[in-house]
């Protein structure tokens, strides 16, 4: 039988044995945007492991809005800041507590879903590169676990495993305007690049020689950095290993200068529904044999991407003010620019992102204005409404470009 259609339908979510059964009332979209991505998830049982994240946050909100129904895994519970609490999503989807290493548990799951995103990691690079032996567990055991649970039920599902562009080799002095294609060579150093690495390497052996064979039909997705509300990676809350439009927003919020660390430093900043809209697109499109066993860069509009002190002018002008920044501390990295082609989504998707930085930065700010404006008053789920608009205008925004996935 399948979740929420037990003929006593439980108030809640419920475990019965290692079935999870669904309260379907929980789970209902808006409706402000059925039809996105052409109604392929419409109906459809969605899991997204490493829900509780931030971009996992926006996946669920996005997918709920396209009519599926989420199921979340994530190791931890959403923190009352985060942007899972604050947006509201426990109402909505089904959050269930665990490691994406915990085989019987990624199996149950795995029974029950028509796709699957895999985002569970340790995202951040500073940490990932102080906990190298928890890095390979959670970034490449973990994507073992599941592939393993996909092989074991043996049924078609369609999965996105969400990577990252730091796998590339970094290029040298002489050719580092020339953006990486999905044919570059990966294996950049550090435990989050390789760790990321490795997980690719086993997602094609099992792609090819497991999955694909029993109708699971799956891709890579290597994002660039991405800014979005909803984040709250401080360098005072990491231990230094924070992410820098985080800090930037964190020390206007608190009225002091942001410190920019590395302002030279060039990277792919995209906006973070552009690339969530891209990863969807890119499981839309798993019917295709051109798609399906392919790995694709998702990124910003401008392939040359942008310098840290472009972010930080760019977010203080959005804050307003007159706050200017000042340089920080530098930070040891290993790629100084990172530039992503992106070709092969444009030509096999025909995903392209729709917002400029400047109007990423804008409705990133907007978030966070709201967020120090409203907490205060401490109610739950007090993003909710924000998070609707911020995400019916970008909607709009895809529907004017004529994007295929919008209309
Ligand atoms: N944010 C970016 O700029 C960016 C860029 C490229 C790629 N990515 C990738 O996107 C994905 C999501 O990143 P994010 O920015 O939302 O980070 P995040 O830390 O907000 O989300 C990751 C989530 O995974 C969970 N998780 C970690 N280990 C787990 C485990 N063993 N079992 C179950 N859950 C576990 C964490 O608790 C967290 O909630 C990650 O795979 C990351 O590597 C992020």
């Amino acid at each position: 039988m399948l979740p929420g259609t037990a003929a006593t339908q439980p108030e809640t979510d419920a475990w019965h044995g290692n079935m999870l059964f669904i309260n379907m009332r929980n789970h209902a979209a808006s409706g402000i945007a059925m039809g996105l991505f052409k109604g392929c998830f419409e109906g459809k049982r969605v899991l997204i492991t490493g829900a509780a994240g931030v971009k996992g946050s926006w996946l669920t909100l996005l997918l709920n809005e396209a009519g599926a129904t989420t199921i979340g895994l994530d190791v931890r519970d959403p923190t009352a800041d985060s942007a899972f609490t604050t947006m509201g999503l426990g109402e909505h989807t089904t959050l269930v507590r665990g490691d994406v290493t915990d085989l019987p548990l990624v199996q149950s799951l795995v029974r029950q879903a028509d796709t699957v995103f895999h985002l569970a990691a340790q995202a951040l690079v500073g940490l990932a590169n102080r906990y190298p032996m928890e890095t390979y567990r959670s970034n490449t055991l973990g994507t073992i676990t599941l592939l393993e649970a996909l092989r074991l039920a043996s049924k078609p599902v369609d999965l996105v495993v969400v990577s990252t562009d730091k796998v590339y080799k970094p290029r040298n002095d002489n050719d580092h305007d020339e953006p990486w294609t999905e044919a570059d060579p990966l294996f950049a150093s550090g435990s989050y690049a390789v760790s990321k690495a490795c997980a690719e390497q086993v997602c094609w052996d099992y792609h090819h020689r497991y999955l694909a064979p029993t109708g699971v039909r799956s891709a890579v997705a290597r994002a660039g950095n991405v800014i979005i509300g909803g984040d709250t990676y401080t360098s005072r809350s990491t231990g230094g290993a924070g992410r820098l439009f985080v800090d930037c927003y964190d020390a206007l919020i608190h009225g002091r200068t942001p410190k920019i660390h590395n302002p030279g430093q060039v990277r792919p900043y995209t906006y973070g529904l552009d690339v969530l809209c891209g990863y969807s697109c890119l499981a839309a499109s798993l019917s295709r044999p051109s798609v399906v066993g392919k790995a694709f860069n998702f990124g910003p509009p401008d392939y040359r991407g942008t310098d840290n002190a472009t972010l930080a002018t760019g977010i203080c002008r959005s804050w307003g003010n007159n706050q200017g920044w000042a340089p920080g501390e530098p930070r040891d990295e290993p790629h100084v620019f990172q530039r992503l082609s992106l070709d092969r989504a444009q030509k096999l998707l025909a995903w392209r992102p729709i917002y400029s930085i400047d109007r990423a930065i804008d409705d990133t700010t907007l978030w966070y204005r709201e967020w120090s404006r409203k907490r205060a008053f401490s109610e739950a789920a007090f993003m909710e409404t924000t998070a609707h608009e911020i995400l019916a205008r970008f909607l709009q925004h895809a529907r004017q470009s004529k994007t295929w996935w919008a209309e």
